[in-house]
């Protein structure tokens, strides 16, 4: 058995045109929505990942703006341009890539975000909200390009067993608490695994739908799964080069098995991360609206 490919790619895709369809709709003779990414330094992959979400800006006609800030930047700096994109009414989107440099302390500035603007959903009042089905804050981008992707490929989830491998607050425990919820795409039955859980193989063995978000490249095998079962894989890990130079990337999931067991998987790449953008871009159309009253 092989497989059916599930594609964020060509979804994300599919979701950046729907938002450039809304955004036409509805500018009339106003300005665009505005999203503004705050990078703090020279991280290689971070300066990537904001390429990538400006040129998603300019696919569906947002207004997309990056603060470039040096890495000697100090706290009061950073503090300083959020307040500012804070106050800023162009903006209905804020980001703030992460890692920042060592010397800076992300807890602070994250809570110095004003909650409507936080389109990453990583504020403790857009989490709160998420915890208390509050529908209006923000989910977080990551969990919610997998609930998206779940949904376009009609993948049911309700009274389904889930296992989310990983807990942080970026990724596994907002999706536990998104299927979890009562609706449509949500009511499912939910097991978080950690690296203090026993079992992992088994409890994993027990999934009908599998999301693995561990940071731990490859480990999730084949033989862990159900014949039949769903496996979304969160995980990104550069590999070394090849022997022909090429660098590859992969997942949490060791694809080459899985494939053979599954009945539907994500790729690494071309999976959850395009749909990471893509809800980054929804969040911030939302916030316009929002903010329009529309
Ligand atoms: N595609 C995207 O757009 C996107 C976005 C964000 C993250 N990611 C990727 O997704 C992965 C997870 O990201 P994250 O930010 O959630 O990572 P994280 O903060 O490192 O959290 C990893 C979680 O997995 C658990 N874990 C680690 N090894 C495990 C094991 N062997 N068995 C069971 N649980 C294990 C950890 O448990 P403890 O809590 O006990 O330590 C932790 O809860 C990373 O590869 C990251 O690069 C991708």
């Amino acid at each position: 058995m092989s497989a059916r490919l599930i594609d964020g790619k060509k979804t994300s895709k599919a979701v950046l045109d729907e938002l450039a369809e809304t955004i036409h709709r509805e500018l009339g003779g106003g300005r665009p929505p505005g999203l503004a990414a705050v990078l703090v330094g020279e991280d290689p992959a971070s300066k990537i990942y904001v390429r990538n979400k400006m040129k998603a800006c300019d696919r569906c006609g947002v207004a997309g703006t990056v603060a470039q800030l040096p890495s000697t930047s100090s706290q009061e700096e950073v503090s300083a341009v959020l307040d500012e994109l804070n106050e800023n009414s162009r903006v209905d989107g804020i980001l703030l890539q992460l890692p920042l440099p060592e010397h800076l302390d992300a807890r602070p500035l994250l809570a110095q975000l004003r909650p409507d603007k936080d389109v990453d959903g990583v504020h403790t009042i857009n989490l709160g909200k998420l915890a208390a089905d509050d529908p209006s804050g923000f989910v977080p981008c990551t969990p919610a390009g997998v609930v998206e992707l779940l949904e376009r490929y009609d993948i049911e989830v309700e009274g389904r067993r889930v296992v989310v491998v990983g807990r942080s607050n970026l990724v596994g425990k907002p999706l536990a608490l998104l299927l979890m919820r009562r609706h449509k795409m949500g009511n499912a039955t939910v097991t978080v695994v950690h690296t203090r859980s026993r079992e992992v193989p088994e409890r994993v063995r027990e999934a009908d739908i599998v999301i693995a978000a561990a940071g731990s490249a490859q480990f999730i095998q084949g033989d862990w799964l159900q014949p039949g079962a769903v496996v979304i894989d969160v995980g990104i890990h550069r590999l070394p080069e090849d022997k022909h130079g090429k660098a590859r990337l992969v997942g949490d999931v060791h694809f080459p098995s899985a494939v053979e067991i599954a009945s539907a998987i994500t790729p690494v790449p071309g999976g959850v991360g395009p749909m990471t953008v893509a809800m980054l871009l929804s969040n911030t159309v939302l916030s316009w609206k929002r903010r329009r009253g529309v």
